[in-house]
């Protein structure tokens, strides 16, 4: 795959070039004279759902055909169960996040920590299977995501999950996250149109 990173490879000629003139190159539109841009389809792969289910692709799956589906990708390193083994554990652990026993371990899984299915649906599409990531098809992720959910007893076990139906899905601990509430730690990240017409558009 030919990948570059953007500002990193701008063409001769190519847009940044004809909004800057030779003494006013700012690092971002230095050339380096390899890679070449990445096409929409490529850069399609990096492009993550959002909460609300934007970005998520058409297909649908049922929870049987995740059944199906899991036995043979899923189950040898995830457990009958998705009790884990040499993958994590799935399910269970709800409530353990938060009290007050010292002796008691929080158990992160899916169903306890996770706060959105549009997480859940793009981590299998991306990463999983482990062995083989990648080689599911969209209808395959929204399955299997369906019978994880299912046997998190967060969707009923005749659910079968489309853009909508997964973005609509309620994570149990949806509410257990709250936003960092200072700014000087994590100030919004600048915006690369704005510090162009800065330097001299
Ligand atoms: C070859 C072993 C293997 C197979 C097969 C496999 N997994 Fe995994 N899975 C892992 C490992 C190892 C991790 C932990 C990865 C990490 O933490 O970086 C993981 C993590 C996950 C997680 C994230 C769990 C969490 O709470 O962080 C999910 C969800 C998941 N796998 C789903 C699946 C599904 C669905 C399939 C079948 C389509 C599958 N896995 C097949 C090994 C596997």
């Amino acid at each position: 795959m030919s990948l570059a990173l953007a500002g990193c490879a701008v063409p001769d000629g190519g847009p940044a070039a004809a909004a800057t003139n030779a003494s006013a190159t700012t690092p971002a539109e230095m050339t380096y004279g390899f890679g070449t841009l990445a096409t929409p389809s490529e850069l399609a792969a990096f492009r993550s759902p959002l909460p609300d289910g934007r970005g998520l692709p058409a297909g649908r799956g049922s929870v049987a055909q995740g059944q199906a589906l899991y036995q043979q990708r899923c189950l040898a390193c995830h457990g009958i169960n998705l009790e884990g083994s040499i993958g994590d554990r799935l399910i269970g652990g709800r409530g353990s996040l938060v009290n007050r026993d010292p002796g008691k371990a929080p158990v992160k899984t899916v169903e306890s920590y996770w706060p959105y299915a549009t997480t859940l649906w793009d981590y299998i599409k991306r990463a999983m299977p482990m062995d083989a990531p990648g080689t599911l098809t969209d209808d395959e992720v929204y399955a299997v995501s369906a019978y994880v959910l299912s046997r998190a007893n967060i969707v009923p076990a005749d659910t079968t999950l489309d853009a909508q139906s997964l973005a609509a899905v309620r994570m149990p601990n949806r509410d257990g996250f709250i936003a960092d509430p200072r700014p000087e730690a994590f100030p919004p990240a600048p915006r690369p149109s704005a510090a162009r017409s800065a330097d001299g558009g």
